[in-house]
């Protein structure tokens, strides 16, 4: 996955679209570029491996005059990271230039042909031969630069999200998508281009969510209507506006060091916005209009499926715990990854939750196509308003935790964990497959949840003071039982994606099957052990590593005095419904990782390798 943005309007376009990749960083940034026509139309463009700073420092001494631009973060699908390989590309004759988010499966095939037609290319990517096969319609089929694309993107197979220029035509810019994202925004005499909202919300909070196979033509010397939107077979469509809830302010840190320890703390204040209007704890009520509109489906369901990644796969995982115990539905959870290549059986009885934070990820997206060809129904639980996952979904819930900057998932978790609670408490109270009293009791509790996370964040300098003295370990192993089994391996997730420190997450009583072997003093043990459920068994956990000389960090309920004897370290959350424990528990586990990242010089909002959303294969 890439960002892109693009720019044409009144004002100088360069400032616009570095800024612009600045905020899309998160979505990859192995090398960037910027395409510019300027006032003597000539098409200029630049581009430097590495971060933005790197592209912004290489254009310090060049022409980046123009109000018309393109330009491109990228994270590397076809072709290594480096100059050759980063956006924009140059058609043949170099009057094109183009950038792209996706993959063009059906590339090969396209590249011969045009190979056959004289074509060279410089680069190893899937983009220069759509830019090439856009020069190659638009010369031999004699059409316009936005028919040319048409008929271009008629032949390619996979996913894209382009934006392209032509030097002869400085007043034109095109765009289009199918399954990568692209919104446009819309300001006074100009107009903007981007993959999420991000780029464009300092300027304007109208906007449109292009939709698939969509293709947007802005031509500025059109006066009376500059910008239109037609399907890639010129069937003319009615652009939709909508207004933007993100403000500017979202997207600054805050005054936080790094996002990730900004959203860390957002977390009492966006599960506050994730319940408002849902929980209603004077009525005693939970309102999801997800599944108000669409009982009858989970009533009857014969079975859940749950697909996801990453850390939407371990709130899954929580999932399945509360809708077994409350609804008692059975529950699979899937990597969507594997789900979708399995030949999984599926029937029209089943319900498919979807939950993706970004509601990009390619292979979430995929399962969830794979489901709907067999008639299941589909609800998704995403954080990005207008994202393809929630568009082809039947129904959902948005988290609406406001956008997550920090590639390590935080409040998007907890927030994902609130909702599939909230519709397991739905579903087990319209079944009456649980009590009144069980019901109420964790709604109202449920109304707590952000006091006591905030009581959580109370021990940040604590826990930064004792993570200063693991930054030494090759290893950790992390621990839970019950509900708190998938927290041990979001802790572990978390550790491992900022800190380079490779972690596991297991079931506490697995330890005898194997990884008891590995435990020594240099590998701490981090063992998620509230007051509840098997909490006894864990206790025994613990003291079968104390016994082999391990050093046990342990999360625990407020006023715990067995644990806190013999583990190393203790971390105190509020005692609380065992279903919610997750809410608490998995919030010293965010901190630890985060400051061992810290500590170990780790780049936390954008760890290598890693980008926000995974939005290829
Ligand atoms: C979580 O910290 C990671 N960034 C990653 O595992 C992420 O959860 C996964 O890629 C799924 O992303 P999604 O929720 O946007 O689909």
């Amino acid at each position: 996955m890439c960002g892109i943005v693009g720019y044409i309007g009144k004002r100088k376009a360069y400032p616009i679209l570095i800024k612009g990749l600045h905020r899309l960083e998160y979505r990859g940034y192995d090398s960037a570029g910027v395409a510019l026509i300027n006032d003597s139309g000539q098409l200029n463009v630049y581009k430097a491996k590495g971060k933005v700073s790197e592209l912004e420092a290489f254009c310090e001494s060049k022409d980046t005059g123009g109000t018309i631009g393109i330009a491109h973060t990228r994270w590397a699908t076809h072709g290594e990271p480096n100059t050759v390989n980063a956006h924009p590309h140059y058609s043949e004759s170099e009057r094109l230039a183009i950038i792209h988010n996706g993959i063009i499966e059906n590339y090969a095939v396209l590249k011969a042909g045009l190979q056959q037609e004289g074509y060279t290319f410089k680069s190893d990517t899937d983009t220069e031969v759509l830019v090439q096969l856009v020069e190659y319609t638009q010369v031999n089929r004699h059409v316009d630069l936005k028919t040319a694309v048409q008929l271009a993107l008629q032949q390619v197979i996979g996913a894209y999200a382009i934006a392209i220029l032509d030097k002869e035509h400085p007043d034109t810019l095109i765009a289009a998508r199918k399954g990568s994202p692209l919104v446009v925004g819309i300001g006074e005499e100009e107009y903007f281009l981007a993959s999420d909202a991000t780029p464009i919300v300092e300027y304007t909070d109208k906007v449109i969510y292009i939709e698939d196979e969509e293709v947007v033509c802005i031509q500025m010397s059109e006066s009376s209507n500059p910008l239109t939107i037609t399907t890639i077979s010129n069937v003319v469509k009615t652009p939709e506006i909508k207004r933007l809830e993100l403000s500017l302010s979202q997207l600054e840190k805050g005054g936080y060091p790094h996002f990730m320890l900004k959203e860390i703390f957002e977390q009492p204040r966006t599960l506050t916005d994730s319940m408002r209007g849902r929980v209603n704890v004077r009525q005693d009520n939970i309102a999801l209009s997800g599944f108000i509109d669409n009982k009858e489906r989970f009533l009857n369901a014969k079975r859940i499926i749950i697909t996801a990644c990453g850390t939407s796969w371990h709130a899954g995982l929580i999932a399945m715990y509360a809708i077994e115990e409350f609804a008692q539905i059975p529950v699979e959870v899937e990597y969507s990854s594997e789900f979708r290549y399995r030949k999984p059986v599926i029937s029209k009885d089943d319900v498919v939750i979807a939950i993706s934070q970004s509601g990009e990820t390619a292979d979430t997206l995929a399962a969830i196509q794979l489901a709907k060809s067999k008639g299941a129904f589909i609800f998704s639980i995403c954080n990005v308003v207008g994202a393809s996952i929630p568009r082809v979904s039947d129904s959902g819930c948005y988290t609406h935790v406001g956008p997550e900057i920090g590639v390590a998932s935080t409040k998007a978790f907890t927030a994902q964990v609130v909702a599939l609670t909230m519709l397991a408490l739905c579903i087990g109270r319209e079944k009456g497959t649980m009590s009144k009293d069980q019901y109420l009791r964790i709604v109202r509790e449920l109304g707590q949840i952000p006091d006591k996370i905030e009581r959580v964040l109370g021990q940040n300098k604590r826990i930064a003071d004792f993570a200063k003295m693991f930054t030494y370990a090759q290893n950790f192993i992390y621990l839970g039982r019950g509900y708190n089994f998938p927290v041990a391996m979001e802790g572990a997730l978390k550790l491992k994606e900022i800190s380079y420190i490779h972690a596991e997450g297991y079931p506490a009583a697995e330890m005898k099957h194997g990884p008891i072997a590995l435990i020594s003093q240099e590998m701490p043990v981090v063992v998620v052990a509230p007051h509840c459920g098997t909490y006894e068994k864990v206790v025994s956990n613990i003291q079968e590593i104390k016994a082999r000389k391990g050093r046990v960090i342990a999360v625990v309920t407020e006023g715990d005095t067995l644990v806190s004897k013999i583990a190393d370290y203790t971390i105190e959350v509020p005692a609380t419904e065992e279903c919610l424990t997750p809410l608490l528990t998995v919030i010293p586990l965010q901190l630890l990782a985060y400051h061992i990242a810290v500590v170990k010089g780790c780049d936390v909002d954008q760890p290598r390798n890693l980008a926000k959303s995974v939005t290829v294969e």
